[in-house]
Order: structure tokens, then sequence, then C-alpha cells
């Protein structure tokens, strides 16, 4: 079987991004508005500090304000809960993301649950949760909408097709499965305790892989043709060069001898979860004030 068709998320999210900075221009241009995206960071972990400089300078470079928030390791919940209220309260601010995860000492669904609804660009909150899952407009997880317009542009359509989300998190596989299911695929949700989980996977048209276990979905669990969306991010040990590498959820060698199309990491869903975000803030600029989003979204 031939090789799969690279999906390049890389190059979509530039696109996007250039979508969201013509958006914002307009935004601008017709109701003097300019969006302000507030990323909170407690803690030193480094990892995260390279996510909040990447959201930040993406950001402004989409025309937009960007309010950066960092935080001691030592914060405690109510010092961070008061921080949220004045973001809530900041006209401002359009968007409002605290980085996860939170030091122990704070619960990271008391906080995602003190953030406005409607300054939730990170989807996360009960209330985006409950309106997803009901099918009313809310806002929608980064990283599952990055896979879900990277699939419609690939495949076009997906109402009638087999789709198996592997993983449920509520950032990724939940919200993922009920995207899925509002274009009328036919979704699983497998997991750790699935049963052969190897045959399950089998049987999707679309699978999507977001467990975080590092090359675990082989070329063996995928459908002759299938569409193969990596959402995995994994720093692995590479013993050529003695340095790390990342790698996806899926082991791209022997999953691209038999996929359709897959998506490579890095450069699949990584790119698309920011240009999300940007997305979701101008989409949440224009909805707190009444503004229709057609000719700007
Ligand atoms: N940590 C890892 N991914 C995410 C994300 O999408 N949003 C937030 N807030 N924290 C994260």
């Amino acid at each position: 079987m031939a090789e799969a068709t690279l999906i390049d998320g890389k190059a979509f999210a530039v696109t996007l991004r250039g979508k969201v900075a013509e958006g914002v221009a307009k935004l601008k241009a017709d109701h003097g508005v300019t969006p302000g995206l507030a990323v909170v960071l407690v803690g030193e972990d480094p990892a995260s500090q390279v996510y909040v400089r990447n959201k930040g300078k993406q950001t402004v470079e989409a025309g937009m304000e960007s309010f950066e928030h960092k935080l001691p390791a030592t914060t405690s919940q109510a010092e961070l809960l008061a921080l949220i209220d004045s973001l809530n309260k900041d006209d401002k601010v359009d968007g409002i993301l605290c980085q996860l995860p939170v030091p122990d000492q704070i619960d990271g669904d008391t906080i995602i649950n003190a953030i406005a609804p409607e300054k939730d660009v990170d989807g996360f909150h009960v209330i985006n949760a409950g309106k997803l899952a009901t099918g009313q407009q809310g806002l929608v997880p980064c990283t599952p909408l990055g896979c879900l317009l990277l699939l419609k542009d690939h495949l076009g359509p997906l109402s009638g097709k087999s789709a198996v989300v592997i993983g449920r998190s509520n950032i990724v596989g939940k919200p993922m499965a009920q995207l899925l299911l509002k274009e009328s695929c036919t979704v699983t949700v497998a997991h750790s305790r699935t049963k052969d989980l190897p045959a399950v996977a089998r049987e999707a048209d679309i699978l999507v892989a977001a467990v975080g276990r590092p090359e675990m979905v082989t070329g063996d669990w995928v459908k002759p043709g299938a569409t193969v969306i990596d959402v995995g991010i994994n720093r692995v040990d590479n013993p050529e060069t003695g340095k790390t590498k990342l790698v996806g959820d899926v082991d791209f060698a022997s999953a691209a001898q038999v996929a359709g199309a897959i998506t490579p990491v890095p450069g699949g869903v990584g790119p698309m979860t920011i240009a999300c975000l940007l997305r979701n803030t101008l989409e949440a600029a224009c909805l707190r004030r009444g503004i229709p989003t057609d000719g700007i979204l």
C-alpha cells in the first residue's frame, strides 16, 4: 500500500491564524474593538512556560492584546480566584485561559468554573461543556476543534463515518467525541479498560489517538485507508542522538504504511491548538458584545 497522505497542521494553522488576523482587523475597523486574551500561569513548569510564551507571541501577531499573569508556585487558591474575578470584570479582556496543570494546593475545576463562561476560551467550563453536549452554541475546546477542522478539510462531510477516539479526558477525548457526533459520525470512545483495543481501533474510518502513551497505536491497529489524527505530544529519549525527541501516540512509521492520511508529530495537531485559541478569542469578543460573527469568523 502507498504511504499515507500527510495532513499538514502547521500549514493549516498558518492559514487559520491569517484568517483570524483578518477578522480582528475587521472587528477593529467596523466596531472599534481590539480583542484581548489573558493567560494565567501559576508556577514554573518549563513546558507550560514555552506554551505561554508562544500563545502571547501569536496573540500579538494576530493583532490582539495579550495580558500575561505569571504567579509564583506558592499562590493560594483564594489569590488565583481574586485574579480571575478581576479578569472577568475587565472589559479589555475577552478571553481568559489558566494554563493547566495548576499546583496541588489549587483545585483545577474550581478555577475553570470561576472563569466567566463567555470568556472561557478553553471551553472547559461546565456551561460550555454542557452546551457542546446538548448542541448549543458555546466555546469549544481548542485541541479537538483543531482536529475537527483538519478532518473536515481533508475528508469533507464526515456524516456516517465510523470514528474511534482513544482517550476520555475532558480536554480532548470527551469533547472530540461530542464534536464528531455533531457531525453525524458513529462514535466510539475507547480507553485503557477497553477490551481488545486494537480490534476496536481497526473499525475506525477516523482514528483519533489522545492517550499520552508514546507510539502506542501501531499500523496493525489501523484500518487500511483510515484517517489517523495523532494528538499525543510525548518527549522520549532518542538513543541515536542521546537527546530527547517528540513523538505522538501513534507509531508514525508503521501507521503511515496502512492509513490513507495521517497527522505527523510535530507539525500536525499541535500548531492547531493555539490557532483555535485565537479563533475562540475573536469569537468571544464578538459574542460577548452581541456582534454577529459572519464576515468576521
Ligand atoms: N495544558 C495543556 N493543554 C492545555 C490547554 O489546552 N489549555 C490549558 N488551559 N492548559 C493546558
